[in-house]
């Protein structure tokens, strides 16, 4: 997807396209690397070139991300002696290694600047200044040499550390957040850069989708500019997917959509996108006065002023009003103009407005899902065959594991090459013992992540939590046996955590204590566990013997008769043909509990539509743009799965068969799976009036009919359109259909020399069009 989704970043009016490196991906075991297909980041750079775009290279080698340990590989954690982000040789030896490996691959390419490449910019740690003096003088100590590294290596381009107020010069502090206009780097002669404008929000298991306007983004961008912004970078322009295990958290959600300007399947998300380009359009034809002119700033009162850059030759001019409710109405170098609350007016000659962030003259494009009408079972069915994982082998034959008479951290087990844990003892318990009784209590202190109890063989329960949650108990009833019994808890993790001081040294699996419990009156009666011998098996025999794989799905035995349905550690496969076209692949995993799911042996990532999203918080009706923006505001999909679709990118897809593997954890019931395709189902124009021509587009469909158009003081959003009480004279809705109809895309413009002359009393006039693809 890289080369349509680096196209399109252009065709936004983009310059740069700025990107992590993930250590963790790259060198998944100490000195061994992948730089293979789409971790090949130099091609990744090299498409970015070929496309005559900048590139900025966020090496980190810490990222965030809500990525997977923040990107840091978990064998790091394992190294005897380190310690993570401070000043630990054992640590900086593994860092300088990795960044050294990192620009000397660049430097090879020659793709830094200096040598005629792409990259103008590079970064190293990030956010550190947030949580540094967690770590005592030792963290100032492991940025200064953070920076010391940075430069040694000569790459002839700045470096920048986000969020770090005393970055060690040369290196430039940066700004992240939804707003940054304020900021200024710690270095007057440092360009203000802001590395991250948060277009949207992530998600986790249990939350809403979050959506941040276009008009707020819009905003925030041209304020940041009209303020002495010199660059800035979307995060994200396009989120995408966290595919396999690369989600972190823990309760990151597969999906990475962010509500970004490009989204998650690539689409152009309507109106963000277009609203966003013809901004950066004015932007750039302002760019000799913002870069080279004498600026002055008169102040209007209540959060209102008016920016002038002012060259020998020309001047262009910001109105900005930050006031969240008030409109504003101003004299300006002698003309009166109206600037909406939460807006920024840009006029390039200090004249005439050329655009309004609260303005939006971009369509908005409704996406609808359709059916897979290729498969030969019309989409609605797959044909299922299963098999069990068996777990009894894990849970009784044990001798081959490693064992400890303690509880071990899960990252410390595993190394995080699974989700997947086994915690197995065994406990000897006689009837005259003061803990027997039929009313026990099996309870098992967790760090948040899934656990999965079994007591002799037997299942007993599970226990899980949400984002933000790093301790939950397990407690259920269970009924031991006199004489010898098992207890097998299997630990699943969510993704690890990726933010915050020490956040690698969270723990991971159960950290304890496991415990039997019994009340009897008012004695409490505990037998703790915590010290046994645990017996540990890493990972199940299916993803260990790869049911998922294209090559070992002959080898194993699958039932093809009626499969199960709410059966827990089930794996289920199906056969199905390519989607027809070209738009974007996604499956429907309504039905499903929990688990993983493969593509042609490709794992697209953790599923999970039961985790239902929060029921509360959805009740806005219409999303206010104005005023700060925050992850609680304008949310979305309120009791839903929080996850229902799931990516499958066409690059996966085989013109012939296909095959999708699930792994089902919890119980689930695959007859509703199936596949569906992504594309416009109708577009809304919301145009203003003032020289702006509205266009609509299907994309590569033609507009089949109008449904509604009026010009004048249309109300409603996109889908509930009503006229207003001030209607064009002209037939807004024919016009629409004979310049719209039949065509892919279609031009009008806004104004009344095509809909006739109408007077609404001086409130602005606007065309409002939906049409349907
Ligand atoms: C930033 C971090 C990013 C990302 C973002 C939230 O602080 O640098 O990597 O985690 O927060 O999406």
């Amino acid at each position: 997807m890289w080369a349509d989704l680096i196209k399109k970043a252009k065709e936004g009016g983009l310059d740069m396209i700025e990107t992590y490196v993930f250590w963790n991906a790259h060198e998944p075991s100490r000195r061994e690397y992948d730089f293979s297909d789409n971790l090949d980041f130099i091609r990744f750079l090299k498409t970015v070139q070929d496309e005559g775009l900048y590139a900025f290279l966020r090496i980190g080698p810490y990222i965030c991300g809500e990525w997977n340990y923040g990107g840091l590989p978990v064998w790091l954690h394992n190294m005897p002696g380190i310690e993570l982000r401070t000043a630990n040789s054992v640590f900086m030896n593994e860092m300088q290694n990795f960044t050294t490996k990192i620009v000397d691959m660049v430097k090879n390419e020659k793709l830094f600047a200096s040598q005629g490449g792409p990259i103008i910019l590079a970064q190293i740690e990030n956010e550190y200044g947030n949580i540094m003096t967690s770590y005592g003088d030792a963290g100032k100590a492991y940025i200064d040499w953070c920076a010391n590294m940075a430069e040694s290596f000569q790459i002839g381009v700045p470096w920048v550390m986000c969020q770090q107020s005393d970055a060690p010069q040369p290196m430039i502090n940066t700004c992240n957040g939804f707003y940054c206009d304020s900021f200024t780097p710690n270095n007057p002669n440092s360009p203000k850069i802001w590395t991250e404008n948060w277009t949207g929000w992530f998600k986790s298991w249990g939350d809403k989708d979050p959506h941040r306007t276009a008009e707020d983004v819009a905003f925030a961008v041209a304020r940041f500019f009209q303020n002495g912004g010199t660059l800035q970078n979307y995060y994200m322009y396009h989120g995408g997917t966290n595919f396999g295990r690369t989600a972190g958290g823990p309760y990151i959600t597969t999906s990475y959509d962010y509500d970004a300007p490009l989204d998650e399947y690539g689409n152009l998300n309507q109106p963000k996108w277009g609203h966003l380009k013809q901004l950066h359009a004015v932007l750039k034809s302002m760019e000799m006065t913002l870069t080279h002119g004498n600026v002055s700033t008169i102040d209007f009162n209540n959060s209102v002023s008016a920016t002038i850059y002012a060259t020998n030759e020309s001047s262009s001019c910001f109105l900005g009003n930050a006031n969240s409710s008030t409109d504003a109405t101003i004299n300006f170098q002698g003309n009166q103009y109206m600037v909406p609350a939460w807006s920024v007016t840009i006029l390039p000659d200090c004249k005439n407005e050329g655009y309004n962030t609260a303005k939006v003259n971009t369509q908005t494009s409704v996406m609808v899902k359709t059916a897979n009408i290729a498969d030969k079972n019309d989409g609605a069915t797959l044909s299922w065959s299963w098999r069990p994982e068996i777990l009894k082998d894990t849970i009784f034959q044990r001798k081959r594991y490693v064992s400890a008479h303690q509880l071990i951290d899960q990252k410390a087990a595993t190394n995080d090459t699974s989700d997947y844990l086994w915690y197995i003892t065994s406990v000897d318990i006689k009837e005259d013992d003061p803990i027997w009784s039929h009313d026990m209590s099996l309870k098992v202190n967790g760090s948040g992540q899934i656990i999965h109890a079994y007591v002799n063989g037997k299942y007993t329960g599970s226990e899980w939590a949400k984002y933000g949650v790093s301790n939950s108990v397990f407690e259920q009833k269970v009924q031991l046996n006199p004489g010898r019994n098992q207890i097998a808890l299997l630990s699943v993790t969510v993704g690890l955590a990726n933010y915050g001081p020490m956040f690698d040294m969270i723990q991971t699996g159960i950290p304890g204590p496991v415990q039997l419990v019994v009340q009897k009156g008012d004695e409490t009666i505990i037998k703790d566990l915590s010290s046994y011998k645990w017996t540990y098996k890493v990972g199940l025999n299916g993803l260990e013997d790869k049911f998922y794989d294209l090559d070992s799905l002959q080898v194993w035995k699958w039932q093809a008769q009626q499969f199960p349905i709410n059966r827990n550690f089930t794996w289920y496969k199906a056969t199905f043909k390519a989607p027809l076209g070209t738009d974007p692949i996604v499956l429907d995993l309504q039905g499903m509990g929990k688990g993983f799911a493969w593509v042609n042996g490709f794992n697209i990532g953790r599923y999970w539509p039961t985790y239902i999203a929060d029921e509360d918080g959805c009740d806005v009706e219409v999303c206010d743009y104005r005023g700060s923006y925050d992850s609680s505001k304008c949310l979305t999909n309120c009791g839903q799965a929080t996850q229902r679709w799931y990516h499958v990118p066409r690059s996966l897809i085989k013109d012939d068969e296909n095959t999708l593997v699930l792994f089902e954890e919890f119980g689930g019931n695959p007859s509703l799976v199936n596949f569906q395709t992504i594309t416009i189902g109708s577009v809304c124009g919301n145009a203003y009036e003032s020289n702006n021509t509205l266009e609509l587009s299907c994309n590569e469909r033609p507009i089949s009919s109008i449904k509604f158009a009026s010009f004048g003081t249309p109300q409603g959003t996109c889908g509930s359109f009503q006229k207003g009480s001030c209607d064009s004279t002209k037939d807004a809705l024919s016009i629409l259909q004979n310049a719209c109809v039949g065509k892919n895309t279609c031009t009008i413009e806004v104004s009344e020399e095509t809909f006739g002359a109408v007077d609404c009393g001086g409130v602005p006039k606007r065309l409002a069009v939906e049409a349907v693809c």
